[in-house]
């Protein structure tokens, strides 16, 4: 007996095969009734005929409640009006579990009802397309990085160094000290490029985000990668490269998810290298001319990102940063020591920052200085300036966070449908 998947169903046509998967949706119409199955690779439409089946398998359709787990024989046909070109005429079907009363029916649910069984949504279409666009959204970022000479180094998740500021570290007990989840890989990954050339890690990362917006979560997934003997410039080819390598491949791997979730894709057609580049006083020029009230030396907020990101038909990089609003590590500009050095990518159609980095600060005295001015303890920082005692050179690298990008890809709204299990302010369960 040939065990398929639905997704590969088609190579089965006219054979009998087994699928084993759970009922969508069950529909009769006398002599003939209709189980939609899935299986978690896709739906398939299971025909049970009076004739072709045994009584006990044709009177099964009033136990068949949503999501009962069964497993069914049948002889694979071509069928053009059926989900995925295919159905399947039911010889039998074995029930493993009957479902009792599942909570998500189709109709309308509230985003927190969801939210609260986000254990079970993640078996509705929508979420399922969101999550598989994610998980192609990781493999083209960890094979991008691959392909390109660099090398994993993981970065710890317990930290004693606030890379990221102060204001949002979590602090938790470590034996008989504390100790901050980490809230970015990077200060790791200077030590590893120092080591290796080209690094890079991917985990998660932590910030104590007060803030409820559709942009935050206080768990959320960073790429970060680090190259030495690279400056800002060189940095943003890096950024430019990677993010047109994953939405090209996202294009091509994640057609029929994309079609589920109803993406236009027209416009990420459009997100090929080279992706325009401003400074930030271009993009504060930007705001003015379209009557934006904003303050120069500030950060830009949602709607201030948006404004910027609608003036261009792919991501937009913008550099050099006033040096107060940014993190103690990043290089000033040799022009002007007002400036940092840093990056920030805008995705297009108004889903704000997806890339932060820059080039690093490699003096060691002006490090030292800088962590200081920032009010931060010395101690923990030691073995980083370390880096910048034996053999310093320039270097650059950025962070992307995953749910963000595939908010972009996928046109959902909120961030919190991009990752399997969210954590946000309010939000610890399930
Ligand atoms: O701009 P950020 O804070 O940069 C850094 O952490 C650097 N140390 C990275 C580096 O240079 N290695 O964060 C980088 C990206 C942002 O552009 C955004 O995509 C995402 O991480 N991000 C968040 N995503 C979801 N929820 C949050 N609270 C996020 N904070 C940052
Ligand atoms: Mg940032």
């Amino acid at each position: 007996m040939n065990q398929v998947n639905i997704s590969d169903l088609g190579n089965y046509a006219g054979e009998e095969v087994t699928v084993k998967g759970w009922v969508y949706k069950t529909r009769s119409i006398g002599k003939i009734w209709f189980v939609i199955l899935r299986d978690g690779t896709g739906l398939v439409q299971c025909v049970v005929v009076k004739e072709e089946t045994d009584d006990e398998t044709f009177n099964l359709e009033p136990i068949l409640t949503q999501e009962s787990s069964v497993i069914i024989t049948g002889t694979v046909r071509e069928e053009a009006r059926s989900v995925g070109g295919f159905e399947l005429g039911v010889k039998s079907i074995q029930i493993i579990q009957v479902s009792e009363e599942y909570p998500i029916s189709p109709k309308e649910h509230g985003t927190d009802f969801l939210m609260n069984h986000r254990h079970l949504w993640l078996r509705s279409k929508l979420q399922h397309a969101i999550l598989r666009v994610r998980h192609q959204v990781i493999k083209a970022s960890r094979d991008f990085f691959d392909q390109n000479g660099f090398i994993l180094v993981d970065s710890p998740i317990f930290t004693a160094n606030a890379a990221e500021g102060t204001t949002s570290l979590f602090e938790v007990g470590y034996f008989d000290r504390s100790a901050y989840l980490t809230q970015s890989g990077q200060l790791y990954q200077e030590a590893g490029a120092m080591a290796f050339g080209k690094v890079y890690c991917f985990g998660p990362t932590f910030r104590a985000e007060k803030s409820k917006t559709r942009r935050h979560l206080t768990e959320f997934w960073m790429i970060e990668p680090e190259i030495a003997f690279c400056d800002l410039e060189q940095d943003m080819d890096w950024a430019e490269k990677y993010v047109s390598y994953i939405v090209q491949w996202c294009l091509e791997h994640c057609k029929t998810d994309l079609e589920t979730l109803d993406r236009d894709v027209s416009t990420l057609e459009k997100v090929v290298t080279p992706f325009p580049r401003i400074t930030y006083d271009d993009a504060v020029e930007i705001l003015k001319k379209n009557g934006v009230d904003f303050e120069y030396g500030g950060d830009f907020g949602g709607t201030d990102e948006t404004v910027i990101s609608e003036q261009f038909d792919r991501p937009v990089m913008i550099h050099r940063w006033p040096a107060e609003i940014k993190a103690f590590y990043m290089k000033r500009d040799a022009e002007n020591d007002n400036l940092a050095m840093g990056v920030d990518m805008l995705a297009p159609e108004g889903h704000g920052e997806i890339v932060g980095g820059g080039q690093r600060e490699d003096d060691h005295d002006t490090l030292v200085r800088r962590i200081k001015e920032h009010g931060l303890p010395m101690e923990p920082f030691q073995w980083y300036l370390d880096l910048r005692k034996y053999g310093s050179v320039p270097h650059a690298g950025f962070g992307l966070g995953i749910e963000r990008t595939v908010a972009w890809i996928t046109g959902i709204r909120h961030i919190r449908e991009t990752i399997p299990f969210p954590r946000t302010l309010t939000r610890l369960e399930p």
